[in-house]
């Protein structure tokens, strides 16, 4: 749809940026932090470690300057799990408590909401050693978890995000390195049956929020976006039909009406992987309500009808391989779309009919968490740092959401990946996001220097217009 008009941006909308505790803290091992699954697992060959990554545990104070001067109105940091029970449950780290808390304070200074991600990708590697969401135990850790960042930063906290991508976390969780399966059984059945607790420990963690800390909001965090069938061959639009339940409605389905999606459902019993669910599990999920759903866009996804042949499940074409799940779907390239340096497609209208998508559905406000491009940027001789494709990047996806917000979405803030260069989950830091130039190599740490890339000035002007001016 044209129109000749567009609507602004609402008043108070969020601008801001994100980030997350493992990908952008390092000193994993100080001031009491115990191990997490990221600090363990082996990391993907060529890349660093995660024991310094941004170095923003200790530059934090310096970092939020920055974001300030930017004009954010929000940052979405996540709190490691570790910090705060470095075993996952039992004794609280009182550092942990310290160091979030004056991260908040440091917020709050500057006027930027602090957006907090509960759990990002970072489980306790005590709880993953004891079989982590495999156990109906993990529901209640997770709570108790809860309970305590709501006791401790309920009164300065306004937003909260439950789960970060829990989709991922049960289509590729291997690759993100959290997934913790028995190979001796049913990968599909103990996958959905880690997703059963999650979902849970999500319901009951909303409606906690709401008891201890009313006008609090919080919200779902998964990665949505819109499958494409290749073509219009029916036999593609079904399967179209069959990955966007198994991706994106099974987790807001049950996040906002508290039920399983019918056809993830009927694809779990045809193969015998029906979480096994207690009495009163799902009337805990109809109780819960999330205030908004926030989602994570990078691009949308394209699939065909399977042959039969297909190999892993995954969210992504490999060039070689069919990938998907037998008689279900099988992931395609588009076709049509550019692609970034590091091979990931590029599709602002995607985005567009995402947001139209999910306002259809649920008819909650939604925010952005993350959305962006990697690049290797370079550091120049003069000190600046060029990333027009990141500014393109993000122009296109703004104007492809104010035209979301024309056509009636409700859309509340936009919190690009990511505020500062940190370490991408599988591609190292050489794979850099942010606004700000962190002045490390993978291995060499150099000075750590934090710059101002183009991008920042440009994204400066974009927060100051409220989403006018994006030249
Ligand atoms: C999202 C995650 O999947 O994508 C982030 O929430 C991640 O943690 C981001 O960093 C970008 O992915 P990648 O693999 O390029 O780091």
């Amino acid at each position: 749809m044209n129109y000749k008009t567009l609507k602004p941006f609402p008043a108070g909308f969020l601008w801001g940026a994100s980030t997350s505790a493992y990908q952008v803290e390092g000193a994993n091992r100080e001031d009491g932090k115990g191990p997490s699954v990221q600090d363990i697992k082996r990391v993907p060959p060529g890349t660093s470690e995660l024991d310094v990554c941004a170095d923003h545990y200790h530059r934090y104070r310096e970092d939020i300057a920055l974001m300030a001067e930017m004009g954010f109105k929000e940052y979405r940091f996540s709190i490691a799990w570790t910090r705060i029970l470095p075993q996952g449950t039992g004794e609280v780290n009182p550092k942990g408590v310290a160091y979030y808390s004056d991260l908040i304070d440091t917020c709050l200074k500057y006027g930027i909401e602090p957006f907090v991600t509960i759990f990002h990708f970072d489980l306790p590697a005590a709880l993953s050693e004891k079989g982590g969401w495999s156990r109906r135990e993990s529901v209640d850790e997770f709570v108790d978890y809860c309970r305590i960042l709501f006791e401790n930063f309920g009164d300065r906290v306004k937003y909260w995000l439950t789960i970060n991508e829990q989709n991922m976390l049960t289509l590729v969780g291997e690759a993100i390195g959290t997934a913790n399966l028995n190979k001796e059984e049913s990968v599909i059945k103990q996958l959905y049956q880690h997703n059963h607790h999650m979902l849970l420990a999500q319901a009951k963690a909303m409606k906690l929020l709401h008891e201890m800390v009313p006008g609090a909001k919080i919200g779902p965090a998964p990665n949505i976006s819109l499958v494409y069938p290749k073509t219009c061959k029916p036999a593609d639009v079904l399967a179209a039909q069959n990955f966007n339940a198994i991706r994106n409605w099974l987790y807001l389905d049950m996040a906002v009406w508290g039920y399983y999606n019918p056809i993830v459902w009927a694809w779990l019993e045809e193969n015998g992987a029906l979480p096994v669910i207690q009495p009163g599990d799902m009337e805990i999920m109809r109780q819960a309500r999330p205030d908004f759903i926030a989602f994570n866009y990078y691009s949308t996804s394209t699939v065909e009808a399977s042959d039969g042949t297909e190999k892993d499940g995954g969210d992504r074409a490999k060039k070689d391989e069919r990938v998907g799940v037998p008689g279900v779907y099988a992931m395609a390239r588009n076709g049509s779309l550019p692609t970034t340096q590091f091979g990931w497609e590029i599709d602002p209208e995607g985005f567009r009919a995402t947001l139209r998508e999910v306002y259809s559905r649920y008819h909650l406000p939604m925010m952005i968490t993350e959305n962006g491009l990697g690049a290797y940027d370079k550091l120049e001789a003069d000190g600046s740092v060029h990333d027009p494709y990141r500014i393109d990047y993000l122009r296109d996806h703004i104007r492809q959401m104010r035209l979301a917000v024309t056509d009636g979405c409700q859309v509340m803030g936009y919190s690009p990946w990511s505020a500062i260069d940190l370490i991408s989950t599988h591609e190292g830091m050489v794979k850099r996001y942010g606004f700000i130039f962190v002045n490390r190599d993978e291995f060499d740490l150099k000075d750590m220097k934090r710059v101002r890339k183009d991008s920042f000035y440009w994204y400066q002007k974009v927060i100051a217009s409220n989403g006018e001016d994006l030249d």
